[in-house]
């Protein structure tokens, strides 16, 4: 390794050491000369409450650093979590940053971009030497904020910020019985989830006289179509509930399925009186959701999903990925 090699391979040690130190993300805009500037920064701080003072860094190298160190004014936008967009406009070069962005004017008639998590207005106060960077502390002149959950940098990555769970054993161990299963065991708490959900949905099911074996062979086959049971069984093997030939002969004595000999077992697809009941259930299904997630952000319902199907994932005993087999149909 050349001297070079190594000092490169030490500032990306280094600059991996400070990504570990988890930040908003803002969009820094002034106006000088009848031009509107702006570049995405993280490195924001709050300095002072009294005086209000804030600070943040630009790169000497930048191209907006000329037009900040001449600014009265400038503005930071702490970004909230549905502006990811808006930082990656901001961090790109060539590209028309302001272009059709809905703006409002603050002090020194440096725009303010709309729907960020908060927003200050500065009065240029200070610069400091800062290395490769000019450090700039602002007085904070007016400021806006909404209850909006702001987007998140750590390790070169947008994040999300989620408030933590309550730390396991928090639990009141007044109400941990002598066998140790405690209110937050995990299968316990996704079981009770499913069935409560679920609970609403039978008495769906119940007004069209089907169940929950009904309804899961309408479900795989309203994703993929034409299965055989062997394949429909496949896919809900994780449910404990088969799809028997009966009980196929008898979704289509009701009109519900189409059945074609094939070999080994018959054929199923959706007739359109199928696909009617399955529009309806889904329907129920979002509407339950919807209900279920009512205290959740945005944001929380979005890691709940993700964090669902990471565990779905490991403890998969190897079911058949149904939307997979969908493409490769089609
Ligand atoms: C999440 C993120 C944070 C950034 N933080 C800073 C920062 O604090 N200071 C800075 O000078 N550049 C920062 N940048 C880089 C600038 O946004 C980007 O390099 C710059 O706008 C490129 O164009 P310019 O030379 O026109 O400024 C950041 C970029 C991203 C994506």
């Amino acid at each position: 390794m050349t001297a070079t090699d190594q000092q490169r391979a030490d500032l990306l040690a280094l600059r991996g050491a400070l990504g570990s130190f988890a930040t908003g993300v803002t969009i820094v805009t002034t106006r000088v000369e009848d031009a509107d500037v702006g570049l995405t920064a993280n490195s924001f701080s709050s300095v002072s409450l009294d005086p209000p003072m804030l600070l943040w860094s630009l790169a000497k190298t930048s191209s907006s650093h000329e037009a900040f160190m001449a600014a009265g004014h400038f503005a930071v936008h702490v970004l909230s979590v549905d502006q990811e967009h808006l930082s990656r406009r901001f961090a790109s070069k060539d590209v028309d940053r302001f272009a059709g962005l809905p703006l409002e004017r603050g002090p020194g008639d440096v725009p303010l971009l709309t729907g960020c998590a908060a927003r200050f207005s500065c009065r240029s106060a200070f610069h400091y030497e800062g290395g490769d960077h000019t450090i700039f502390v602002g007085e904070i002149v007016g400021f806006d904020h909404t209850p909006t959950p702001p987007l998140v940098f750590h390790a070169g990555k947008y994040a999300l910020a989620a408030p933590r769970a309550e730390p396991l054993g928090a639990a009141d161990p007044a109400r941990v019985p002598p066998t140790g299963f405690a209110e937050d065991l995990l299968g316990y708490l996704m079981g009770r989830a499913h069935h409560q959900l679920y609970d609403r949905m039978r008495s769906e099911l119940a007004e069209l006289g089907l169940g929950e074996r009904e309804h899961f062979t309408l479900s795989v086959l309203g994703i993929s179509d034409r299965r055989t049971l062997d394949e429909i069984n496949a896919f809900t093997a994780y449910t404990g509930v088969t799809l028997t030939r009966e009980a196929a002969a008898d979704l289509e004595s009701r009109g519900l399925v189409r059945c074609e000999p094939a070999e080994g077992g018959p054929r199923l697809s959706l007739t359109d009186a199928g696909q009617q009941a399955l529009l309806r259930l889904v329907a129920a299904a979002k509407a339950i959701e919807v209900d279920a997630l009512a205290d959740l952000s945005e944001e929380e319902g979005r890691l709940l999903r993700h964090l669902l199907k990471r565990v779905i994932r490991t403890t998969d005993p190897g079911i058949p990925d149904l939307w997979a087999s969908r493409q490769e149909r089609s």
